[in-house]
């Protein structure tokens, strides 16, 4: 029988590439997202793919959609997110709240809808960023809502290994998708959907805890995460010609 696998933000960028690259697999897949129309042009793309188009912010049409599927995917990845940058440090809660209500409270509805199916065979995928790991200049929401997703992937793999599910984080470098292609600075070591994609698979295929790529990007990153905050902010200063 085939397997299911459940992907949200599947009507674009790297979900969308997911969506394609698990169907091709022989995988059968929800792809979720809010544009019926992109996500029914996917589902053409394969007949082993339905669409399924509801708001992750909604939890009653999170339920209902959760309910209304066949079979129960034992690989979940909860991939849907959005991103806007704050400007000259002036916080703005109505889009703090807009980026927590996708990248945030979006996750946990889907957990917390899916979760009474989950069974030993479960994998819970969450796309984080490795925006995560560094104090970024004008990404206090969006990287803040990430770190927060690490947190709450990494104590759900603690929390849930006793009922046998694995939860693994992906904490990806810059992607070019719709979300990056809105950016107006530099973005280094730019990589596809289809590398993102085939980085994500393998990953979760080795049942990896944390999935991050580009290896040289997200190591470089990771190592300055372990200096003192003084010389991680100088650092990041340097690197992003923010000069005070
Ligand atoms: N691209 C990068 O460089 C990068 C780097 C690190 C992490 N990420 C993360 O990777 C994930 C995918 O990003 P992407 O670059 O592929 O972006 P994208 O092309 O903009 O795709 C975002 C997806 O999220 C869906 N989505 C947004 N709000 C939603 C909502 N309220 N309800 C349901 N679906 C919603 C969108 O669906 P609709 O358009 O149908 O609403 C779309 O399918 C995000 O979590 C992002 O933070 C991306």
């Amino acid at each position: 029988m085939a397997k299911h696998v459940l992907i949200t933000g599947a009507s674009s960028g790297i979900g969308k590439q997911l969506s394609i690259d698990y169907a091709s697999q022989g995988w059968h897949v929800y792809a979720c997202g809010q544009n019926l129309d992109r996500l029914e042009a996917l589902g053409m793309v394969s007949e082993r793919i339905t669409p399924l188009a509801f708001d992750v912010c909604n939890l009653e049409s999170v339920t209902a959609a959760m309910a209304s599927l066949t079979e129960m995917p034992e690989l979940i990845i909860l991939n849907a997110g959005t991103c806007e940058y704050i400007e000259h440090g002036k916080v703005d809660v109505a889009l703090f709240r807009r980026i927590y209500e996708v990248n945030i409270f979006g996750v946990l509805n889907c957990i917390e809808a899916l979760q009474p199916r989950f069974s030993d065979k479960t994998h819970l995928v969450l796309i984080g960023s490795s925006a995560s790991y560094l104090p970024l200049p004008r990404a206090e929401a969006y990287g803040s809502s990430k770190a927060a997703l690490a947190y709450i992937a990494n104590t759900l793999a603690i929390d849930l290994e006793r009922d046998g599910v694995t939860v693994s984080l992906v904490s990806p470098g810059f992607v070019k998708t719709p979300l990056t292609d809105k950016n107006d600075f530099a973005m280094p070591m730019l990589v596809s959907p289809e590398f993102a994609s085939e980085q994500i698979m393998q990953g979760i295929n080795e049942k990896k805890k944390e999935i991050h790529f580009p290896k040289k990007f997200s190591l470089f990153l990771k190592t300055l995460s372990l200096l003192p905050i003084g010389l991680q902010l100088a650092a990041v200063k340097r690197m992003t010609g923010k000069t005070s």
